[in-house]
This record gives structure tokens, sequence and C-alpha cells, in this order.
């Protein structure tokens, strides 16, 4: 196990009737507050007259940003970084999923920077300071309610790049499982695969010795696995929205990445996707996985993968370790599957023209360094097994 300075400082308010706590919250960093949002859904389903609830106090004053893009856009991250300028803001309020959560926090970045916010986009390490950011989730996905990284898109330039530094992590996020009823069928699975995504990124590393890492990441598959398809069924069951939501968070706030050797490789193939595409980015992740895993499967890898599917799929052990790997990786394609989630990138409106394109930049902005290094030509085998 690698060393590590552990780190993970969101107060986290947990569980129904939990926006009771926000106003106390906000009074604690200021008076100016900025909200910000994505579409409709938040007035649809009523967390936004919560949240104003919250916000009814004489020395509360609000000022709104709304109409965040899901994969969030550089415009936003500009209106909202004049805004936080000329209206002196305190404090960041989020509400909504993760491209809410990230435009805020380069938002948030950009309120003490001179230059165009992209250019922080482009070098985090240009944050010096930040302004606080509360959470308020409503989708069970990206745990950027808990992490300190985002990912924002430039569509002029066809790029979609993430970003990160300690400053961005939410100083508080509010985790009501209830806010997440209303996410869409695409969303819930989209979401799972996300989350599942995220776990492993982290779990296919080549650390020797992070034993406990490694049963945390197992545990949190298989509540993925089990919940996911609870909460498409019964999108108002309270125990699968809570395991999502719980699991989203712990998959990408550290905790099973703490000690291992980093390094993802599907996240930067399916950025490409969206930048190009603008598809969503977990049914980007959940097509491309599986092709990911056979890709990747061979001699050196495939201890892990039969550690993977006796762990968390319950094959038996006594089989070819070839075997319980190729049978593990057609549970999480047949997986995916269940959840209705489109498997094949030409049904999400990918067609061949930028392939070359995307594998060349995919392999260069992160693929390349992933559990097994992924050449351009890797890349594009890839994507065409995923075609
Ligand atoms: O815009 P609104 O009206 O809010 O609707 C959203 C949006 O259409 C809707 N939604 C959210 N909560 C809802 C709801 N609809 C009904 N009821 C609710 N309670 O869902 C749609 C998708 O929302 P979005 O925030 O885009 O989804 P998600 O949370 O999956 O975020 C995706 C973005 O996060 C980035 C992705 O690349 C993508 O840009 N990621 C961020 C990461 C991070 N910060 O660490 C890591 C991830 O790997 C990921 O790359
Ligand atoms: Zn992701």
């Amino acid at each position: 196990m690698k060393n590590f300075d552990y780190s993970i400082p969101t107060k986290v308010h947990f569980g129904k009737g939990q926006i009771s706590k926000l106003r106390k919250e906000i009074k604690n960093f200021g008076s100016n507050v900025l909200l910000v949002y994505g579409g409709n859904s938040i007035k649809r389903n009523g967390i936004y007259d919560q949240v104003m609830k919250q916000l009814c106090d004489d020395e509360i004053n609000v000022f709104e940003l709304s109409k965040i893009d899901p994969n969030p856009r550089i415009t936003s991250a500009r209106k909202g970084a004049e805004l936080c300028k000329s209206k002196k803001i305190d404090v960041i309020l989020a509400v909504g999923g993760g491209s809410v959560i990230d435009c805020s926090k380069l938002i948030a970045a950009s309120a003490f920077y001179k230059g165009d916010p992209w250019e922080l986009v482009l070098d985090s390490s240009k944050i010096t300071k930040a302004l606080p950011i509360i959470s308020v989730l409503t989708l069970s996905a990206t745990g950027s309610e808990m992490d300190a990284f985002a990912v924002i898109s430039n569509m002029e330039t066809n790029e979609k790049l993430g970003m990160g530094n300690e400053l961005l992590k939410p100083k508080v996020s509010i985790l009501d499982p209830e806010y997440t009823y209303t996410v869409p069928a695409i969303q819930t699975a989209a979401g799972t695969a996300d989350i599942m995504s995220h776990i492993f990124e982290t779990y296919f590393h080549n650390e020797k010795g992070a034993y406990l890492q490694d049963r945390f990441a197992e545990s949190l598959l298989k509540t993925c696995i089990k919940y996911g398809e609870i909460a498409l069924k019964e999108p108002n069951n309270y125990e699968a929205r809570a395991n999502l939501m719980w699991a989203s968070s712990h998959a990408i706030n550290g905790l099973i990445s703490y000690g291992t050797d980093g390094g993802w490789s599907v996240h930067p193939m399916e950025h490409e996707l969206s930048a190009y595409y603008d598809i969503t980015h977990g049914v980007g992740l959940a097509i491309l996985t599986p092709n990911w895993m056979e890709y990747v499967l061979n001699e050196k890898t495939v201890d892990k993968f039969a550690e993977y599917g006796i762990n968390v799929w319950g094959i038996d052990s006594s089989k070819d370790k070839f075997e319980i790997a190729k049978e593990a990786i057609k549970a999480t394609r047949g997986y995916f599957e269940k959840l209705e989630i489109p498997m094949s990138l030409k049904e999400v409106g990918v067609d061949d023209k930028n392939l070359e394109i995307m594998a060349e930049l995919a392999s260069k902005r992160g693929a390349k360094y992933g559990y097994m290094p992924l050449e351009k030509e890797d890349v594009l085998n890839i994507y065409k097994m995923s075609m």
C-alpha cells in the first residue's frame, strides 16, 4: 500500500429532512448567496421551494444562476464568476446533480481569478483561493458532492476536461435520498453505471497489498448492483436511493483510492465522446466498460478480473481463472443491459467520423496512464468494439 494523506473534509448531513440544516450552514459563511441550478427539475419536484424556504431570512441575499446544462459549459461558469465578483458573493449553493456542482466549483475558483475561467480548467494549479460551496445533491452519480474534481465542456473547441483542486471540495453537502425519487429512469441507470465506473477505475490497479481498499470497493460495487435495479423498478424506494447516494460519495471521495496507484482508463475515453457528441456520461461509460474489460484481459490482468468475478458476482472459484474473468465481464454487460442502458455507441448517435481524433486525445489525456496503458490504436479498437 502506498503512503497517502487522508483528507475528506466535507461535512455531510444525510437523510430525510436534512434541508432544515441549510440556513445555519449558509450563515456560517456569510450573507450573499449564489444559488446555482440546472433546468427546471428542482422547480417541478419542489426542492427549489424547500431551499428557498431556508433562505428566507433578512440576513440572507440570494442571487440565482440557472440553466446549467448537463455536461456543464464554460460559458455558464463565466457568467457565474461575473456574478460572484459584482454581487460580492460569500458562498455558492449548488442544488442539482454533478453538472451543477461541477460548474459551481469552477465558479468558486474563478471568483478570485483575474483571467478567463477556462485557464483554470487547463491548469488547476493556478487556483489559489475559492469561495465555499454547499451542495444539495439531487442525483446519485458523480460524487462531486464530496470530491475535489469538476469536468467542464467547451463546445466551441470540442473539449471536455477534468480539473481538480483540494480547495474545490464542498464544505457541506446535504444528501437527502428522497430528493432523487424524481430522477428519470435513464439518469438513474446512467448514475449507477457512473458510480460503478468510478469504483472500477480504482479497483483495477497494479498496487500490491491494498487489500482493505479492494474489499471496500467490492462492497460498493455489490451495493450498486443490488440497489440500482431496485431504484429503477421502485423510484421511491428509500433504502435503494439511500444506498446509491452514499455509494456515489464513497466511490470517488478518496476512501478506496488512497494507497493505490491512480490512473483511470475508461473516463478519458468517455470524456471525448461527451465532448464531441454531448452524450450522457454514465451511458457512455456503460457502453465502453465491458469492451474495455474484454480488451485488457490477458495473462497479466486475469487474476484481478477473477478476483472481481468471485468476490462481486459470486462465480465459482474452482473454475479456470480466464473462464471466471469472462463470466464476470459478461455479467457486467448483462447488468447494464438489465438497467436498459443502450449498449452501443451507434444507438446514442456516435458515428465513425471522429474516432481517430477522439482516440488520440483520450490516450493523451489519461488512457495512456491507466491500469493497462492504452495507446491511440488501443482506444480506437475499443471504440470500434463499442460501435
Ligand atoms: O438540469 P435539471 O433540470 O436539474 O435536470 C437534470 C439533468 O437533465 C436531471 N436531474 C438531476 N436531478 C434530478 C433530475 N431530474 C429529476 N429529478 C432530480 N432529482 O438529470 C439530468 C442530468 O444531470 P447531471 O447533473 O448532468 O448528471 P450527473 O450528476 O450525472 O453529472 C454529469 C456530469 O458530471 C461529470 C460528467 O462528466 C458530467 O459532465 N462528472 C463529474 C465528476 C466529478 N465531479 O468528480 C466525475 C464524473 O466521472 C463525471 O465526469
Ligand atoms: Zn464518472
